[in-house]
């Protein structure tokens, strides 16, 4: 069974409260909490004060994705408004080893997000010191967007390196997660689901995420 984090970036962002309610009382495992800041991705989401106020609401656990540049400057700020996970992209990281040991040392999960293009391969050398890979199955930037097939065999083959290594890292998928393709996602070897327009479009997101959670 998958864990399943609905990203509020599809939440209605002037009734916030309502959407952590009701995530709070269904079977979401995580928040997804995506961070935008228009230069590492053409698009500007939310950022700390919004996060601190939704920890406010929230026991489960919120799992930070930084769509940012430099997001060592923020890390500290980040832990301060109650991430418990922080994922940043290796697209973005001269220095990745240095940013995840920073993550960990401020008593964070450490998580790493690779783009479409970013092959899984990149990860060999770090995979062993991380928590969680947040494989983009979308450009990120946007919600809405259609899951780019060849993800499918990007998650096998992290799966195979994740099990060869004997590292205990979580595989995330992140973009155009449906109830249509959830399956073939969990089959792959995926252990985390984001999902925001299938579940906050949706006519009932705590039966969507029931449904997500059931496959
Ligand atoms: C995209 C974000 C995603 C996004 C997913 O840049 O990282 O988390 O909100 O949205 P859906 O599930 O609608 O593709
Ligand atoms: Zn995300």
């Amino acid at each position: 069974m998958a864990l399943i984090a609905p990203s509020l970036l599809s939440a209605n962002f002037l009734n916030l409260a309502a959407d952590c309610e009701m995530l709070n009382k269904s079977e979401a495992d995580w928040f997804h909490l995506d961070v935008m800041d228009g230069r590492f991705v053409p698009n500007i989401s939310f950022g700390l004060p919004v996060i601190e106020h939704i920890r406010k609401t929230t026991t489960k656990v919120c799992d930070v994705h930084l769509m940012i540049l430099e997001p060592g400057t923020y890390a500290e700020a980040f832990k301060n408004a109650g991430a418990d996970i922080l994922t940043v992209h290796i697209e973005a990281c001269t220095h990745l080893h240095r940013n995840i040991q920073q993550i960990k040392s401020l008593g964070m999960q450490a998580g790493v997000a690779v783009n479409p293009h970013t092959p899984v391969s990149f990860l060999q050398d770090i995979i062993a010191d991380i928590d969680v890979v947040c494989l983009m199955s979308v450009n990120p930037g946007f919600g809405g967007q259609k899951f780019i097939p060849h993800t499918l065999t990007k998650i096998k083959e992290l799966r195979r390196m994740i099990d060869e290594k004997g590292a205990n890292v979580k595989i995330e998928i992140d973009g155009g997660v449906t109830l249509e393709n959830a399956k073939s996602i969990i089959e792959a070897g995926a252990d985390v689901l984001v999902a925001g327009n299938t579940v906050f479009k949706s006519a009932n997101p705590t039966e969507t995420i029931a449904q997500l959670k059931k496959i």
